[in-house]
C-alpha cells in the first residue's frame, strides 16, 4: 500500500481544521454549519479561495452551489464533476462532506502541478444544503438536476419557519434565478464523490477504501397522532387518549419491522419528536414524529413503510387516537455506474490500496446526480463507524490515501 507524503496530509489536515472553525455552536462540542447561515457563507468564501488558489475558474449558482473548473485539452468533451458538500447537520463532525470538497480541490491541484493534461475538463463542486435543513436533504444538488419549481422554494421551510427562498435571499442569492442552477447532464461525463463511510464496515475489515456500488435512499414522512390533552393527575389510566404513549408504541413497531425486513438492509429512525403541550402535568394531546426509512431495495422499503402505517392505524384505533401522515420526501435508491466503479477499482489496484465494493447506507449528492449523469463514490474509513456526531473521526493518512485514489480515478475518467 502506498504512503501519502506528510506534506500532502498536513495541508489537508490544516484545511479541515480551518473549515471546522466556521461553527455556529462551538460550545456544543461539534460543528454546526447549516447551509446559508453566516458561518456557512464565511466557509464558502474560504472554499472559494482554495479553489482559486488551485487555479480553478469559480462560479456560484443561484442556490449557492460552488463550482471550480479546470479546462481539459478538449473543451467540448463532456466534463467530469467531482465534489461533495461542506454544510453540516446539528452538532456534527468535521469530515462529513468536507473531505470530498477539500479532497477534490487537492486532487485537481495535484494533477495540475504534476503537469497532467486531461482530455476532459474537471469541475470541482461543493453542493449547498446536503443536510436536511429544509426538510429533505440535497437541496443544492436537487436544484441542480431541476427537481424544484420556484414555488417549492417558498414551500420548503426549516424548523424556524424560514423558507428556502427567504434563506437564499438572506444569503445574497436570487431565488428567481433557480432555472440557471440547472446542470445540463449531457455536458458531463460522470460525477465522482469522495466521502467518509459513516459506518464501520471498512474499519472492521481493515480496508482503506470502499468503492460504492449502490446508494440507499430515504422515504421520509411526518406522522401525527391526536389524542386529548387532559389533567395528568385527575385522569385515570383507563380514560386517557395519550398521543405520546401511542407514538411510543408505534416507534417500537417501526424498529421491529425494520429489523425483520426482507432485505436485511432496511434502517428506520424517528429523529424528531414533538409532544404538545409539553407540560409534566398534562397528558400529551398531540404528537408529530418525523420518520426516516431507508434501503437500497425500494420495494422492501415501501413494504416496511406500509406495514408501519398499518400497525400505527391499529395502535391509534385501540387507543382512541387519530392518525394523519404526510410525505416529506421519497428518493429512489441508485446504482452507481459500472464505468465509474471500474475506474475506481483500477485506481485502487494501481495504487495497491486494499478496497472492497460496498453499498452506502447514507444518502449523498451522488445519489441525486445519478438522475442526470453516471455517478460513483469512493469511501474512506470512519473511526468506530461514528458520524453526524462530534466524535466523527477519520485519520489524515486515510484521507490522504482516499485523495490519491480520487485523483487517480479522475485521471481515468477524464482521459
Ligand atoms: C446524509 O447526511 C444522510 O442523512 O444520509
Ligand atoms: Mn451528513
Ligand atoms: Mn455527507
Amino acid at each position: 500500500m502506498t504512503h501519502p507524503t506528510t506534506a500532502v496530509a498536513e495541508r489537508l489536515e490544516d484545511r479541515i481544521e480551518h473549515l471546522a472553525s466556521f461553527n455556529a455552536d462551538p460550545g456544543a462540542g461539534g460543528i454546526t454549519r447549516e447551509v446559508y447561515s453566516p458561518e456557512y457563507l464565511a466557509a464558502s468564501d474560504y472554499v472559494r479561495s482554495l479553489m482559486e488558489t488551485a487555479g480553478l475558474e469559480v462560479r456560484v449558482d443561484a442556490v449557492g452551489n460552488l463550482y471550480g473548473r479546470w479546462e481539459g485539452t478538449e473543451p467540448h468533451a463532456p466534463r467530469v464533476l467531482c465534489g461533495s458538500h461542506f454544510d453540516t447537520t446539528l452538532n456534527a463532525g468535521k469530515y462529513d462532506g468536507v473531505v470530498g470538497v477539500l479532497g477534490a480541490i487537492d486532487a485537481v491541484d495535484r494533477l495540475r502541478t504534476a503537469g497532467t493534461k486531461p482530455r476532459r475538463g474537471i469541475e470541482v463542486v461543493a453542493f449547498a444544503g446536503e443536510e436536511p435543513r429544509f426538510g429533505q436533504g440535497c437541496s443544492g444538488s436537487r436544484a441542480a438536476i431541476g427537481e424544484f419549481t420556484r414555488a417549492d422554494l417558498d414551500q420548503m421551510r426549516d424548523r424556524d419557519g424560514i423558507s428556502l427562498a427567504q434563506a437564499l435571499s438572506g444569503a445574497g442569492l436570487d431565488p428567481d434565478r433557480l432555472p440557471e442552477a440547472r446542470l445540463a447532464g449531457d455536458k458531463y461525463h460522470a460525477f465522482l464523490e469522495l466521502h467518509i463511510e459513516q459506518g464501520a464496515v471498512l474499519e472492521s475489515a481493515g480496508q482503506a477504501v470502499g468503492v460504492v456500488t449502490r446508494i440507499a435512499a430515504p422515504h421520509d414522512l411526518r406522522v401525527s397522532l391526536r389524542g386529548e390533552a387532559m389533567h395528568a393527575g385527575a385522569t385515570p389510566m383507563a380514560l386517557r387518549h395519550d398521543a405520546l404513549a401511542g407514538a411510543a408504541e408505534s416507534m417500537v413497531a417501526l424498529e421491529r419491522l425494520a429489523r425483520a425486513s426482507a432485505s436485511g438492509t432496511t434502517v428506520a429512525t424517528v429523529g424528531v419528536l414533538q409532544a404538545r403541550p409539553g407540560a409534566i402535568n398534562v397528558i400529551p394531546g398531540e404528537v408529530d414524529m418525523d420518520v426516516d426509512v431507508r434501503d437500497v431495495d425500494e420495494g422492501v422499503r415501501s413494504a416496511v413503510v406500509d406495514a408501519f402505517l398499518a400497525e400505527t392505524e391499529a395502535i391509534v384505533a385501540r387507543r382512541g387516537l387519530v392518525l394523519t401522515h404526510e410525505l416529506i420526501g421519497r428518493q429512489p435508491p441508485k446504482a452507481c455506474d459500472e464505468q465509474v466503479i471500474e475506474a475506481a477499482r483500477r485506481a485502487c489496484g494501481e495504487l495497491d490500496v486494499p478496497h472492497r465494493e460496498m453499498a452506502s447506507g447514507a444518502y449523498h449528492d451522488a445519489m441525486v446526480l445519478g438522475a442526470v449523469m453516471p455517478m460513483g463514490m469512493i469511501f474512506i474509513p470512519s473511526a468506530g463507524g461514528v458520524s453526524h456526531s462530534p466524535a466523527e473521526y477519520t485519520e489524515v493518512a486515510d484521507i490522504a490515501r482516499g485523495v490519491e485514489v480520487l485523483a487517480r480515478t479522475l485521471t481515468h475518467l477524464a482521459a
